[in-house]
C-alpha cells in the first residue's frame, strides 16, 4: 500500500498547494482584494475612485509610501523623478545589441537588470537613502527604457526625455515623437493611458509581484528583483495575456470570419489543445474584475475621442456576451479580466501588439517597488524557500555504464 509518510521530509509535515491557491506568502498592507465581491483597493482606496480622481504618479506615491501625498510631497516626488529620466549613454548602447525584431519585454528586463551595474553606489537594500534613490531611478527610467525598446523594435531613432513634461506625456513623446520634430501630446490620449496605468499599479501577490518578493527575500537589490518580475510578467498566462487577447480577436476576425459562437464552442470543448479564452478567468476574481469594468467603460469613450472605430472591439463585446451566457463559463466563474479590453485601447492608441505587456510593466512598477520595500522593511521576512513533496526514486545503487 502507498504510504504518504514516506514522501514527507523528516522535519515535519509540509502542505502541498499547487499554484499557492490557498497559501499566503506574506502579510501586506498594500492592496486588498475581495475576489467574490469584485473589490480592489490600494491602501484602502477603491480602485474606481483612484481611476477617476487620481493620477498614476500620485497612485504610485500612495502605493509606495502608504498615504496620499500633500501638494508639496507630490511636487517633490514628481521633481525628483523628472531629474532621473535619462539613461547612461553606455546603457543606451545595449539596445543596439538586440536583434531588430526582439520582443520589447526581454529588452526591458535586460536593461533593468543592467541598472545594477550602473548604480553600484546605491544597491544596499538596508540603506534608506539608497533605496529611495533606486526607487526614484527606477520609476524615472522605466518609461525611457520602454520607449527605447519600442524605438528599437520599429527601427526609429531614440529621443531623449523632455523633463518639462509629466511622466506619461514624456513616455508618449519618446515613443511616438521624432528628433527635431515637434510632438504635441494629446491630453485625452495621455489621460487614458494614465488611467490604465493606475488600474495595473498593484494586484497583491500575483505571479510577478510574488517573484519580486521571492527574489528580494534573498536581499537581491531592487533592480535585480524587478527585472525578475518583468520576466514573470512576460508569460502569456500573466501580463502576456493582453497581447494574447488581441491576437485571439484578430484570429477570430480573420480565420473564423468574426464567428464568436464557434470560437467559444471550440474553447469549451477543449478542441484546440490548451486553448483558452484569453482575457477571461482569474485566480482570485470569481466575479467581474473591477478593473475590467472600468476598462470596458473607457474603451468606447477612448476610441471615439481618438476618432477610431475598431471591429475588434465589436468582436470582444460579442465574445464577452456569448461567454457570460454560457454554462461552461458560468459554472467556472470565468469573467473578463483586466486584459480583455486593454489591448483594443492600446491598439487604438497606436501601440504595436508587442508593446502591450510593456505597458502593463510600466503600470505594475510602483506595486513591485512597494512590495519589495515592504518585504525588506519587515523584520519577520525570511528568505523564501518552499518545500516540496519528493516523488522520485527511493535509494538506488549506481549502475556502471556497461550494465545499463
Ligand atoms: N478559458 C477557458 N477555460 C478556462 C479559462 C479560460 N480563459 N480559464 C480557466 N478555464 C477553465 C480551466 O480549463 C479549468 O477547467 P476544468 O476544471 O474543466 O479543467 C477551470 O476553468 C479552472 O481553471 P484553472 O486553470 O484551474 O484556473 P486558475 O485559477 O489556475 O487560472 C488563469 C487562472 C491563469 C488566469 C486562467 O483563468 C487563464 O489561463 N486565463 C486566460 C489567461 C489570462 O487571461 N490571463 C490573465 C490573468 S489576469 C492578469 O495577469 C492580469
Amino acid at each position: 500500500a502507498f504510504d504518504i509518510s514516506k514522501l514527507l521530509p523528516s522535519t515535519g509535515l509540509v502542505t502541498l498547494d499547487s499554484g499557492f491557491g490557498n497559501t499566503a506568502s506574506c502579510k501586506s498592507e498594500i492592496t486588498y482584494i475581495d475576489g467574490d465581491a469584485g473589490i480592489l483597493r490600494y491602501r484602502g482606496y477603491p480602485i474606481d475612485d483612484l481611476a477617476e480622481k487620481s493620477t498614476f504618479l500620485e497612485t504610485s506615491y500612495l502605493l509606495i509610501y502608504g498615504e496620499l501625498p500633500s501638494e508639496d510631497q507630490l511636487a517633490d516626488f514628481s521633481n525628483k523623478i523628472s531629474r532621473h529620466t535619462l539613461l547612461h549613454e553606455d546603457l543606451k548602447r545595449f539596445f543596439e545589441g538586440f536583434p531588430r525584431d526582439a520582443h520589447p519585454m526581454p529588452v526591458l528586463s535586460s536593461a533593468v537588470s543592467a541598472l545594477s551595474t550602473f548604480y553600484q553606489d546605491a544597491l544596499d537594500p538596508f540603506n534608506h537613502d539608497a533605496v529611495e534613490l533606486s526607487t526614484v531611478r527606477l520609476l524615472a527610467k522605466l518609461p525611457t527604457i520602454a520607449a527605447y525598446a519600442y524605438k528599437k523594435s520599429v527601427g526609429q531613432p531614440f529621443l531623449y526625455p523632455d523633463n518639462s513634461l509629466g511622466l506619461v506625456e514624456n513616455f508618449l513623446r519618446m515613443t511616438f515623437g521624432f528628433p527635431a520634430e515637434p510632438y504635441e501630446v494629446d491630453p485625452a490620449f495621455a489621460k487614458a493611458l494614465d488611467t490604465l496605468l493606475i488600474l495595473h499599479a498593484d494586484h497583491e501577490q500575483n505571479c510577478s509581484t510574488s517573484t519580486v518578493r521571492l527574489v528580494g527575500s534573498s536581499q537581491a537589490n531592487l533592480f535585480a528583483s524587478v527585472s525578475a518580475g518583468i520576466n514573470a510578467l512576460f508569460g502569456p498566462l500573466h501580463g502576456g495575456a493582453n497581447q494574447a487577447v488581441l491576437e485571439m480577436l484578430q484570429k477570430i476576425q480573420v480565420e473564423e470570419n468574426g464567428d464568436v459562437e464557434s470560437f467559444v464552442k471550440r474553447v469549451k470543448n477543449k478542441e484546440d489543445k490548451g486553448a483558452r479564452l484569453m482575457g477571461f478567468g482569474h485566480r482570485v476574481y470569481k466575479n467581474y474584475d473591477p478593473r475590467a469594468k472600468i476598462v470596458k467603460q473607457s474603451a468606447d469613450e477612448i476610441l471615439s475621442k481618438l476618432g477610431v472605430t475598431d471591429p475588434l472591439l465589436d468582436i470582444a463585446k460579442a465574445l464577452e456576451e456569448k461567454a457570460l451566457a454560457d454554462d461552461y463559463f458560468i459554472e467556472r466563474k470565468l469573467y473578463p479580466n483586466v486584459d480583455f479590453y486593454t489591448g483594443v485601447i492600446y491598439r487604438a492608441m497606436g501601440f504595436p501588439t508587442k508593446m502591450f505587456t510593456v505597458l502593463f510593466a510600466l503600470g505594475r512598477l510602483p506595486g513591485w517597488i512597494a512590495h519589495w520595500r515592504e518585504m525588506i522593511n519587515d523584520p519577520t521576512t525570511k528568505i523564501g524557500r518552499p518545500r516540496q513533496v519528493y516523488t522520485g526514486a527511493t535509494e538506488r545503487s549506481y549502475v556502471p555504464m556497461g550494465d545499463r
